[in-house]
């Protein structure tokens, strides 16, 4: 039986890769934020997961406003990063881990989640910059991926209670799947932010603090507002914290508890945060 070895949660801001590409990880405006990571490699060195499974939103790269899947899943053997205009390098590809996903899938649809399923998905920041955080140093990457992608960028999103519920349909896939392996469960973006419209700039550490506050042992908390509430409280990015509930979800409804925490405001437009969820 596979091993869910917990979750690791991260903001995905863009500029994070532009500091590692630049290598000023260690500079006093990101010292704050980078000082976050280190207990999240010991954690994934020590455990050593062989697949992560991984929540993010796509914000245009492989999904345009004009075709947007509520929730997708990808099947592919490989994930593609390409230019989504940040200036960022491009990251080697990511290799997937088509058995795990279309068990996934299989599960998602039994339990009448309409899924999008993707046989070939390009993936962008959301998913690559958590990767290069987590696994700076390895030329091949050690874990196999399988993607899941949430809308939070085009309204009508999906309900945070939906997307719990989503990522707990993950979870029973992964205690069923017959393989051996272990599995780190990543959720990334937030926390609270928002880059356009009168409220650019806006951050909301209250609203930040109760999420994190409530993520490991009470994640039911964080699915009392509706969508349009959580954007009022969060920001119209900081809706992204949908992927960390989908991610929690995936963890299940056994004892938990959270071994790590960074919080540092900005990073860019936004709250940065890191956490790890693991087994209590
Ligand atoms: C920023 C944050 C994001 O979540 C994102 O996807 C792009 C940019 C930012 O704060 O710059
Ligand atoms: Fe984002």
């Amino acid at each position: 039986m596979a091993t869910i070895i917990g979750g690791y949660f991260t903001s995905h801001v863009p500029a994070i890769g532009g500091a590692i590409h630049r290598g000023v990880q260690q500079e006093p405006y990101w010292k704050p934020f980078f000082d976050g990571l280190p207990r999240v490699r010991e954690w994934l060195a020590q455990a050593q997961p062989d697949i992560a499974v991984c929540f993010y939103n796509d914000h245009g790269l492989n999904f345009f406003l004009d075709k947007m899947p509520t929730f997708a899943v990808g099947a592919a053997s490989e994930y593609r990063n390409a230019d989504e205009g940040w200036g960022l390098p491009l990251y080697r590809p990511f290799a997937g881990h088509p058995e795990l996903s279309w068990h996934v899938i299989e599960q998602l649809v039994s339990d009448e989640f309409d899924i999008t399923t993707c046989q070939s998905m390009l993936v962008d920041h959301a998913l690559s910059i958590p990767f290069e955080l987590a696994w700076p140093d390895h030329d091949v990457r050690p874990v196999k991926l399988v993607p899941i992608a949430i809308n939070t960028v085009q309204f009508p999103l999906p309900s945070a209670r939906r997307c719990l519920a989503l990522g707990q349909s993950v979870h029973r896939a992964l205690t069923r799947w017959q393989g051996d392996e272990k599995i780190v469960v990543i959720g990334t973006g937030g926390l609270s932010h928002q880059l356009d419209g009168e409220r650019a700039g806006f951050i909301n550490a209250e609203y930040d603090r109760f999420c994190m506050d409530n993520l490991a042992a009470t994640p039911e908390a964080l699915t009392q507002d509706s969508t349009t509430e959580i954007v009022r409280l969060a920001g119209s990015q900081g809706v992204e914290i949908l992927n960390w509930i989908a991610a929690r979800g995936a963890l299940g409804q056994g004892a938990l508890r959270e071994t790590h925490r960074n919080y540092h405001i900005p990073i860019s437009n936004t709250a940065a945060a890191t956490m790890v969820i693991e087994p209590a």
